[in-house]
């Protein structure tokens, strides 16, 4: 199974412009606690670089793009965030970095729950260490 899923994310608007709406336990498959979003971020440095035991996230780019490298411990597989409709599943126990951010790149992240430094995987060892005894 493909560690890489995508939310199913409809494109509404017009000649005026695009729209998409992102709706709690609908086309977010969670109840939204927090918002968070990266601007001003550079294409030769990378962020991310963790894992979370229990949060689940989703990732959207809704300017530019960039690379996002996911990791559940025995396969690897990296997918361009690089349009506003390609909404991607960051789940729990997934190591991701994101890579190659476009000079007008905005990731947007929606969180299941509020920021908790404790619920952070921040060493790739000890990461791969939980998985074992998961
Ligand atoms: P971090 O999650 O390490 O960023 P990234 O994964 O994008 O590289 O967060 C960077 C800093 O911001 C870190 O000190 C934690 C803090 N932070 C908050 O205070 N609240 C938040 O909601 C997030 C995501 C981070």
């Amino acid at each position: 199974m493909s560690l890489i899923k995508f939310l199913d994310i409809k494109t509404l608007g017009d000649e005026r412009g695009h729209l998409i709406a992102l709706e709690n336990d609908k086309n977010i498959p969670f109840a939204v606690k927090r918002v968070y979003y990266l601007t001003d971020t550079q294409p030769c440095v990378p962020r991310g670089f963790h894992a979370h035991k229990e949060l689940t996230q989703v990732a959207v780019c809704v300017s530019g793009r960039c690379l996002m490298k996911m990791d559940d411990g025995s396969s690897k597989e990296e997918v361009w965030l690089d349009a506003p409709d390609k909404a991607i599943v960051i789940g729990k126990m997934i190591w991701h970095e994101m890579h190659e951010f476009s000079a007008d790149c905005v990731l947007l992240v929606l969180a299941s729950d509020f920021y908790d430094e404790q619920d952070y995987i921040r060493n790739y060892d000890a990461f791969l260490e939980l998985i074992k005894h998961a």
